[in-house]
């Protein structure tokens, strides 16, 4: 628990820096970084672009795997998970742009996509390290409340609560939020070899405390972290209200 989010970004930015120097990837042995959207990251993504500015960190040899992307948004959408980890770090950094991989939610096959992203993670030997965020409904990826615990990466219908918390990026409406997504499935989170989770702010207070403090539940689908042995949850003052 760290006191501000600002915080919580220095914590997580230092943790992946010295995990990426702990593992001292090369060319043929790369460090495999998977990889969130929505606004908890940003803060860590910002501060990365900047330990990057000061030589402090290099991505060359850094392969990474998004958790989720809509359906049906163009690429170059604004709001597309394309766009948002583009604008907020891959164009800043030194990762080649062969390294980035990202689910396309415009893929003919839906299905054969998620298939395929299952099978290029597993051509590297597995996640290293899983960064997460968390829906107010205590979602992991898109995992919605329900989602199996073993579930691997598919086509996920958004719950309301998601189209609703969502809108905001889509000029408050609804009705222009995706209400699909491709996302990988909890089970591909927790075969990662370390999962990270950041949560911040008081609307995720009663995600935080069903996670921790319940059993593990389908229905809370970050829970399953408890299950994970190498697990860790980043989190503000403000998100601990219901601990
Ligand atoms: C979306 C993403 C999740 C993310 C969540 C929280 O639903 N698919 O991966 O954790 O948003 O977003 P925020 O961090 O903006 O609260």
């Amino acid at each position: 628990i760290r006191d501000t989010s600002d915080q919580v970004s220095e914590y997580v930015a230092a943790y992946v820096k010295a995990r990426i120097e702990q593992f001292a990837p090369t060319p043929d042995r790369p460090f495999v970084l998977g990889l969130p959207t929505g606004s908890s990251p940003i803060g860590t993504y910002r501060r990365i672009v900047q330990m990057y500015r000061e030589g402090d960190i290099s991505f060359k040899n850094v392969v990474t795997f998004n958790m989720d992307e809509y359906v049906g948004l163009p690429r170059d959408h604004p709001e597309s998970y394309h766009s948002f980890m583009w604008n907020h770090l891959f164009k800043h950094i030194d990762i080649p742009p062969e390294n980035v991989n990202i689910l396309n939610g415009n893929a003919e096959d839906l299905q054969a996509e998620c298939d395929r992203y299952e099978e290029k993670i597993k051509s590297y030997g597995g996640i290293e390290l899983f960064l997460g965020g968390i829906g107010p409904d205590g979602h992991i990826a898109f995992n919605e409340p329900g989602s199996s615990i073993q579930s691997r990466t598919r086509v996920k219908t958004l719950a309301y609560e998601t189209i609703l918390a969502n809108a905001r990026f889509f000029d408050g409406d609804v009705n222009k939020v995706p209400k699909l997504a491709l996302t990988v499935g909890v089970g591909t989170v927790m075969d990662s070899r370390e999962v990270v989770v950041i949560i911040t702010g008081a609307n995720k207070a009663v995600a935080l405390a069903k996670c921790l403090e319940e059993g593990v539940n389908h229905m809370w689908t970050v829970s399953a972290v408890q299950l994970h042995p190498r697990s860790l949850i980043v989190c503000d003052e403000d998100s601990t209200l219901e601990l």
